[in-house]
Order: structure tokens, then C-alpha cells, then sequence
């Protein structure tokens, strides 16, 4: 059999929202070689039917196979909660979405209830409330969905009264359910921490960045997949709209050094 430690890491989301993800597991994977790709052209993908993201999810896969990766990071809720189990066989590498695991992670917690922001496409499939009852089926879980907030972090607008009066908004609906915790379900939604901490006490936010790169790494060691370069690895970054948009977006939370290169558009 081949040795594949040293192909790439495939990296996926609909823009800028995955670079969260992908921070956190270059922090703990930094001889790893990355490609990573935003569907910057098709995002928003929370306001998208099902039938359109298996479109989107299939391109992007197909074009990932083709860079020879030796796994697949969905770094992306949506796709995740409404593509993942469609495709997760016909592809011959590994494949992680982001909120399986990290939901029954957190169904292991001592919360009785857990509060979740996400996109339309990830309320409307209830994949948080399955996946964290499963374990737990007393947790009591409520979705609310912001449509709206990823345009904002695609646009860097973060910091603007239309983004803290969006947020405040939400967060009125959500306290009234007095949350232990809350899931930040999108991988956009972590660029408003800032504006969600002036709301509510920063640990009361799960980023579910942080324990997905744990669970990818131990994951990738468990099936002897790891780079072995013992020196840090390439990043390629892709989009298929706005590439100097992208790089400006991300940089709060990933500095990219060379413009993003266009595929897919
Ligand atoms: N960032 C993606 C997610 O985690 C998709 C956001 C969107 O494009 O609507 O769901």
C-alpha cells in the first residue's frame, strides 16, 4: 500500500470560517501539508437547499481527490450536518465533519442545557440536537439560527453597530433560555466572539474548533496517518470568488501569506 503521511490535508468551507478550524489544527499538526478551500462564490451555504450543497460539496470533493489528499477536514457545519452522510462513502480518504464528534464530546459534559447559533441549512436539520440527545437524552437543547452573521465576517464588519445590534438580538432569544453553554455551530460565528463576550462571560461560548483539532489528530495518529517531515509543512490556500477579500477576512484569525488562488469559479 502506498504511504500516504505525507499527502495533504483537505480543508472545507463556504469562505472564511474554516480558517478558525484550520488555526487550531495547524497549531497542533504544523509539519502537516495543507490545501484549503472557501466557497467564497456560493456562501452564503446556511441559506442553500440541501440539493444545492451535495452540488457544491461533490465539486469541491472531486476537486480535493485530485490534489491527492489523504484526508478530508469538512470544516464546515452545514455541510456537515446536510452533506456529510451522502458522500462519506464515495471518496477514499478520510473524511471528518465537524459537528458529530464534537457534539458527542459535549454530550459527555455535565450540561443540562446546551444552546446552539447556526445556519438556517444547520437548524433546519437538527444535527446538533440528534447528535448531542444520543448520548444524553435528558440535555435540553435550543437552535437558533443567524442568518446574516457570515456575511458580516465575510465582509470584516465585525466591529459595526448593524453586526452588535444582529448579535444582541440573538443573544436576547437565547439567554431567555438560560443556556449552561452555548455552541458556536458555525465555523464563521467565532470571528463575533469579541462582540458575543460583551453579552455573556467568554467561557460560556463553545468554539468547536478547539476540540475538533484534538479529535482529528488523535484520530489521524490512531490510523498512522501523520506527516513524518520534521519540518513545517506547505499551505495552499483556494476560492472560488474574492481571493484579496478572503485573505483580509481571515487574518483576525490566520495570517495568509500568498493571495489565495481561484479554482471553481
Ligand atoms: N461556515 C459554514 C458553517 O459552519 C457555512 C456558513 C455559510 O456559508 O452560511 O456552517
Amino acid at each position: 500500500m502506498t504511504n500516504l503521511n505525507n499527502n495533504p490535508i483537505g480543508f472545507f468551507d463556504s469562505g472564511v470560517g474554516g480558517v478558525t478550524v484550520f488555526e487550531q489544527v495547524k497549531k497542533l499538526l504544523p509539519n502537516e501539508n495543507y490545501i484549503y478551500f472557501g466557497d467564497t462564490k456560493n456562501m452564503p451555504y446556511g441559506e442553500k437547499t440541501p440539493e444545492q450543497l451535495l452540488v457544491f460539496g461533490r465539486d469541491i470533493f472531486d476537486f480535493l481527490q485530485k490534489k491527492n489528499v489523504k484526508a478530508v477536514i469538512m470544516a464546515c457545519n452545514t455541510t456537515s450536518a446536510v452533506v456529510y452522510d451522502k458522500i462519506k462513502d464515495d471518496y477514499p480518504f478520510e473524511i471528518y465533519p465537524i459537528i458529530q464528534p464534537v457534539a458527542r464530546h459535549i454530550s459527555k459534559l455535565p450540561l443540562k442545557k446546551v444552546g446552539v447559533f447556526a445556519t438556517h441549512a444547520t437548524v433546519n436539520s437538527h444535527c446538533y440536537r440528534t447528535e448531542l440527545k444520543k448520548n444524553n437524552p435528558n440535555i435540553e437543547v435550543k437552535e437558533i439560527a443567524c442568518p446574516g452573521w457570515v456575511k458580516i465576517v465575510e465582509n470584516g464588519e465585525e466591529n459595526t453597530d448593524f453586526a452588535l445590534a444582529s448579535v444582541k438580538e440573538k443573544m436576547a432569544e437565547m439567554l431567555e433560555f438560560s443556556p449552561d453553554r452555548i455552541i458556536l455551530g458555525c465555523t464563521h460565528y467565532p470571528y463575533l466572539l469579541n462582540v458575543l463576550s460583551t453579552l455573556a462571560p467568554r467561557e460560556v461560548f463553545i468554539n468547536p474548533s478547539i476540540e475538533f483539532a484534538h479529535i482529528i489528530k488523535e484520530d489521524l495518529a490512531s490510523k498512522n496517518l501523520l506527516s513524518n517531515q520534521d519540518y513545517e509543512g506547505s499551505e495552499e490556500f483556494y476560492v472560488s470568488a474574492n481571493p484579496e477579500k478572503f485573505q483580509k477576512s481571515a487574518s483576525l484569525f490566520y495570517e495568509i501569506k500568498d493571495l489565495p488562488k481561484l479554482a471553481l469559479n
